[in-house]
């Protein structure tokens, strides 16, 4: 079986290794692997604390994908002898002011009524879990069993475990989705090289559909939704796990890594492909992070950077086969790719190696999507 894989994401990385792991010869093609989304992400590992209403689906593959995380990583870093910075000592979201903690209230109910565990916190409760919190949180919830991982980290190693069985990595753009008989037969690149495969997975984000040669319709529509993150460094203990708050009905969190970084979190804006950091954003972030936890700024500044999250009609993947024979869609992971990584490698490695797929993927076919919202 020959596959190609149209970017090298986390998504498209892991099931590299997947799919390479399981005899198949497998082609990546990035002009420059890891530099979208997947290296802008804080990695938070949170389907409870990123819980949202109406999003239940999503809800059950983000636990089906955090269930496998632990086994996932002890086999990739065992494999690489890398080092992904996986952490699992939980979640704790916190409250600025009294609506805020209402609507934490309410979540808390909406995740009783699915079954998760939901702890309420009072605001010295929030403080003796989290020290560096400001005095006046007024309450929050812990999520004891989300977690986080280091996005950069966990591609790093990725890549070498799809090498180490073999996968090929082609630093060139696709333009091309090469269709002979009504099938997908393979991939052109910018140079005009041709790479011919019996498979191909578009996991390349929002610019998946971003092919020539692609049928109308063939992918929905993937829309990029940008977001600013800042990276800062601390050399003394300062978060012992990842912080999600809201301030005044504004998210933002705060993201400890076990090295010192601390990765503040994320706008979210709805503007096409731009990938400018603007003034507004940054300050959003650091007005919002510094009202919950006061010693912020007296982190050292690192790095600031804006990715672009790819997001379908819906907010959940879109893993599957497509109209077109011969090819996978994997995209559309939008706020969840890094969470979402181990269970999209499991499902989307079976269907390019035509192995039993993890039930829960029907949910998430492209072809849920009518045909009037398809581009
Ligand atoms: N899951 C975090 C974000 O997309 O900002």
């Amino acid at each position: 079986m020959e596959i190609v894989i149209v970017g090298a994401g986390v998504i498209g990385l892991a099931t590299a290794w997947r799919a390479a792991a399981g005899g198949a010869a497998v082609t990546l093609v990035d002009p420059s692997p890891m530099s979208g989304a997947s290296s802008v992400a804080a990695g938070m590992l949170a389907p409870v604390g990123e819980l949202t209403y109406g999003e239940e689906p999503l809800l059950r593959l983000g636990l089906a994908s955090r269930d496998r995380y632990g086994a996932f990583v002890a086999e990739l870093e065992e494999l690489t002898g890398l080092d992904t910075g996986y952490r699992t000592d939980g979640l704790v979201q916190v409250a600025f002011d009294a609506d805020d903690l209402r609507y934490l209230d309410d979540l808390r109910r909406f995740q009783e009524s699915l079954g998760l565990p939901a702890e309420a916190l009072t605001g010295r409760e929030c403080r003796r879990a989290e020290p560096m919190l400001a005095p006046g949180v007024r309450g929050g919830l812990l999520a004891p069993r989300d977690g986080s991982i280091d996005p950069r980290r966990l591609g790093t190693a990725l890549l070498a475990a799809a090498e180490r069985f073999g996968a090929r990595l082609v630093r060139r753009r696709a333009a091309r989705i090469v269709v002979d008989g009504g099938a997908a037969t393979g991939v052109g690149l910018d140079d005009g090289t041709v790479i011919r495969a019996d498979r191909v997975l578009l996991a390349a984000g929002p610019w998946s559909a971003d092919l020539e040669g692609l049928p109308p319709g063939t992918v929905p529509p993937v829309r990029p939704v940008k977001g600013q993150v800042i990276r800062l460094r601390t050399r003394v203990p300062f978060l012992r796990r990842t912080v999600r708050g809201l301030v005044k009905g504004s998210p933002v969190y705060l993201v400890p890594r076990a090295d010192g970084e601390v990765v503040i979190g994320a706008t979210q804006e709805e503007l096409g492909f731009d990938t400018r950091v603007t003034a507004g954003g940054l300050w959003e972030l650091l007005r919002d992070a510094r009202e919950l936890v006061p010693g912020v700024t007296e982190l050292e500044f690192v790095e600031v950077t804006a990715g672009l999250r790819p997001g379908s009609p819906d907010n959940a993947p879109v893993m599957g086969p497509t109209a077109l024979p011969g090819l996978i869609a994997g995209t559309g992971h939008f706020r969840n790719g890094i969470l979402l990584t181990p269970v999209s490698a499991d499902i989307l490695s079976a269907m390019l190696l035509d192995g039993p797929v993890p039930e829960i993927a029907g949910l998430f076919s492209p072809d849920r999507f009518s045909a009037e919202v398809q581009a």
